[in-house]
């Protein structure tokens, strides 16, 4: 590639990553009246996670994700997609469980949706988002993803992860969520070798210009009913 070929090439996937910033990003919280665009770097926490090191800063996943990842799993579980629950793991400022809702009031389903992080200033950000758009209360976790005792919340998940931490965590929290039957809706996948190793099938996968407009759907069976 010529030096003018490549500077078209960055020029235009420059332009594509603005507009789907506006698509994906700020039409979303410009609809529902609430901030979750805003990023909260490492060194804005005021509080520091024994595993900060491990993870990633706060930015919102794009809302064609979500709904990909939404429907994936409605296809995988069929009739039993009600009986599992569902958890964005490191959730932020819940715009994925707002998202998660608002798609299941569309379709007159009903299920759990849970939101975990390991930093409370961003679950107080997040239950006034959630309270504005759906009139209600969210359920948050405050804690760490690798430290929950998931089995303990359901045996059947709907796990969501925008990219939050690297590989020792991932590695880590699939060893935790063994005991429970899994969807995992991964997005921005950097780690996804970490999954293949630890038994999650690859159900479908959605590729994209940009890495977070990537996400792969993994299921993995309960290591109780095997
Ligand atoms: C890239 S943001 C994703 C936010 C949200 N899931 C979304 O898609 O809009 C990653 C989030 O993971 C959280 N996080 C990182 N490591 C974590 C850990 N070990 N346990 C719990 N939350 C974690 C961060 O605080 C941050 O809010």
């Amino acid at each position: 590639m010529n030096p003018i070929e490549g500077f078209r090439l960055v020029r235009q996937k420059g332009f594509r990553l603005v507009f789907a910033n506006f698509r994906e990003r700020i039409l979303f919280d410009a609809f529902n009246g609430i901030d979750t665009i805003t990023q909260v770097s490492k060194d804005q926490f005021t509080s520091r996670p024994a595993n900060l090191g491990h993870g990633l800063h706060y930015s919102s996943s794009w809302t064609s994700e979500i709904r990909f990842g939404f429907g994936a799993a409605l296809k995988y579980l069929g009739s039993s997609f009600e009986d599992y629950t569902f958890i964005d793991i490191g959730c932020g400022k819940a715009k994925v469980q707002i998202a998660w809702e608002q798609l299941l009031r569309k379709r007159g389903l009903i299920q759990n949706v849970l939101g975990i992080d390991y930093y409370d200033a961003l679950l107080g950000d997040a239950n006034s988002n959630y309270q504005k758009v759906l009139g209600k209360d969210g359920h948050f976790i405050h804690a760490d993803a690798s430290e929950v005792d998931y089995p303990a919340i359901s045996t059947k998940l709907i796990a969501y992860l925008y990219n939050p931490f690297d590989g020792v965590i991932l590695a880590r929290l699939s060893e935790a969520l063994r005991p429970c039957s899994v969807v995992l809706i991964y997005n921005n996948p950097e780690h996804a070798d970490v999954l293949l190793r630890s038994d999650f099938q690859i159900v479908t996968e959605k590729p994209g210009f940009h890495p977070q407009g990537t996400t792969i759907v993994y299921a993995r069976a309960s290591n109780k009913t095997i």
